[in-house]
């Protein structure tokens, strides 16, 4: 068994909903339910019996506990976390409390779960921690990829949140041998995105006719990978990574926003026309400490671990504007209540 944490949200659904559909190893679920965990996410396995769900905050150090002596699980995969960086801009101390002492609280009841674990359980053992890009910083427009020696230098509260997390992470391996794991993705896309991240923002407002808020003058650059291409990356990395090794995960998908907007303009115009979507396209305000560019170098994970990406990014695109299509309930159910909220806070001053 497994136990995912986060895996109500946007990455964690889709890799508890490909891993049952790929083995039949059991998987529990530990998720908060915040504002960007849905339920819903996880329909496709609502009536599936290898699949536990628990509500519940990976800070919870009892909880942490319980979990790992009822279920004792071969390894945990973190995806827990707060995650979106304009939200951490408004308000960073939730990003502290979840990512930093969440991650920690976690980490060290795997840590002493580890340590009491018989042979060959222990031998097995894994902690894969999930993490992102951006703790690298920003590169300049000839700079080389991410690479994994590349110095962390984050910019936001949420990447040094991130950042926070990673640290003690490898702290753990190398100071009580906890055998971890940690990869950094680039911008994920697809299916059960929550609509605060770009291309989904896009999506609902090119489809309610609303503007499409591109930030700053549209060239910050970020690497695009389709979210099942990332769930295929961490079950690579959980058979085959080394122990205390990290790994970048990206598929050279380089593209300034305005270039994936536009794209998505495209798409739209192809699956549901009737209507101008490019035209929709405003400029607004730029988010502060905007990072410009981000870039991984995919070298390590294709030659140490043989993974690639399956899509590109106009087929994954073309699937992810399908599914939103298809799922507009999905999209209306998100799109009420706390999210209003949040849209006239973070884009209230578009005009300004
Ligand atoms: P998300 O915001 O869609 O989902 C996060 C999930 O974590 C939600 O279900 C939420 O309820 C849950 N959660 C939040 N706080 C919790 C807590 N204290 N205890 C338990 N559950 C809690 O995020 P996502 O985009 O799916 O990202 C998942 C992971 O992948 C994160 O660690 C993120 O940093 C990382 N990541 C994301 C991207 C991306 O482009 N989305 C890229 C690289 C890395
Ligand atoms: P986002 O999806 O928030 O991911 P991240 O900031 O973690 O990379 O944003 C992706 C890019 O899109 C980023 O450069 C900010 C930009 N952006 C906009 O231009 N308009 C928007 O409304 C949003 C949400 C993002």
């Amino acid at each position: 068994m497994i136990l995912v944490t986060g895996g109500a949200g946007f990455i964690g659904a889709n890799f508890v909903i490909d891993w049952l559909a790929q083995s039949d190893e059991r998987v529990v679920t530990l998720d908060k339910l915040t504002y960007a965990g849905n339920l819903g996410n996880l329909s496709p396995v609502r009536d599936d019996a290898r699949h536990v769900f628990v509500r519940g905050d990976i800070g919870d150090r009892a909880l942490a506990e319980r979990l790992l002596a009822e279920y004792r699980p071969r390894a945990i995969v973190n995806f827990a976390a707060e995650t979106h960086v304009d939200r951490s801009i408004h308000g960073p101390a939730a990003f502290i409390a979840t990512n930093v002492v969440g991650t920690f609280e976690l980490l060290d009841a795997a840590r002493a779960h580890f340590a009491a674990l018989p042979e060959p359980e222990r031998a097995r053992f894994r902690f894969l921690h999930v993490s992102t890009d951006e703790v690298f910083g920003s590169l300049g427009p000839h700079d080389a990829g991410f690479s994994e020696t590349t110095a962390y230098a984050p910019n936001s509260p949420y990447s040094a949140s991130k950042a926070a997390a990673d640290h003690l992470v490898r702290a753990y391996h190398h100071t009580y041998g906890v055998p971890v794991l940690t990869t950094n993705c680039s911008n994920n896309y697809g299916p059960r995105q929550f609509p605060e991240k770009l291309i989904p923002l896009m999506i609902h407002n090119a489809l309610a006719g609303n503007p499409l808020p591109v930030y700053g003058d549209g060239g910050n650059v970020r690497d695009w990978l389709y979210v099942g291409d990332h769930c295929a990356a961490i079950r690579a990395v959980l058979e085959r990574g080394r122990p205390g090794e990290t790994y970048n995960i990206g598929g050279n998908a380089e593209m300034t926003n305005l270039e994936v907007v536009n794209a998505l303009c495209r798409v739209l115009a192809l699956q549901r026309p009737g209507r101008d979507y490019a035209a929709q396209i405003n400029f607004v305000r730029d988010r502060p400490g905007h990072d410009r560019r981000y870039a991984i170098d995919p070298t390590k994970i294709r030659a140490e671990i043989g993974w690639a990406p399956r899509e590109t990014f106009e087929s994954g695109l073309a699937q992810t504007v399908r599914w939103y299509l298809d799922n507009s309930a999905w999209l209306a159910a998100v799109t009420s209540g706390e999210y209003k909220k949040w849209v006239s806070l973070n884009y209230a001053t578009e005009d300004a």
